[in-house]
């Protein structure tokens, strides 16, 4: 059976989400969280209950006292394993605007030279997530073009890579 392992060094207090990394029984709640965002690219149940199977080290969620409230998905590049490469990050509407997405963005980061994201250009909240999350590590954000609308075999914005680091 697989157990939640906690992320310990982390205090955990009414008011704060506890952060664990997910195990596959998360995978429907991740699902549901990234429709309620209605921004995500929403992806199939079963890739999220996959990726908390095989990426959950690199994944993060966020437990409120009312249930999951966020959670990021992601992955050490294969070619870069110093890169943490951010694929989806949603914070329920009730928690938004309390820092959860950059402590969690923070606890994933650890140990990790850059993050990398990429970011469709009218995604306000997600720029200035990663610009902020920058900010606080003193580090530089860089950004470039990587998929264009060409890339997509459906209408979809073109997406601008963001990398940040590097980290200390
Ligand atoms: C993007 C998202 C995850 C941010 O979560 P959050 O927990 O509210 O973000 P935080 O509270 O950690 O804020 C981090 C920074 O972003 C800024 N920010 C967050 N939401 C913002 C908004 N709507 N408008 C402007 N700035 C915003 C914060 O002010 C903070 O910057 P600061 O440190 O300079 O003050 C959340 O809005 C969301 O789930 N959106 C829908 C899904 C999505 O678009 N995901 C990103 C694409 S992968």
């Amino acid at each position: 059976m697989h157990m939640a392992t906690e992320i310990s060094r982390l205090p955990s207090t009414e008011e704060l989400p506890r952060l664990a990394h997910p195990t596959i029984a998360d995978g429907r709640e991740l699902w549901q969280m990234a429709r309620e965002s209605k921004t995500l690219d929403l992806n199939s149940p079963y890739a999220y209950t996959l990726w908390c199977r095989d990426f959950a080290a690199t994944s993060v969620v966020a437990h409120g006292t009312g249930g999951p409230c966020g959670f990021i998905i992601g992955y050490a590049r294969p070619s870069r394993p110093d890169t943490l490469f951010v694929w989806q990050v949603a914070v329920a509407r009730s928690h938004r605007g309390q820092g959860l997405a950059r402590r969690m963005l923070g606890e994933l980061a650890t140990g990790r030279r850059y993050v990398e994201a990429t970011v469709t250009p009218g995604n306000e909240p997600s720029t200035r997530l990663f610009e902020s999350f920058a900010r606080e590590r003193d580090t530089a954000l860089t950004r470039s073009p990587i998929f264009t609308e060409d890339h997509f075999p459906t209408p979809h914005e073109p997406e601008v890579l963001f990398r940040i680091g590097p980290l200390a």
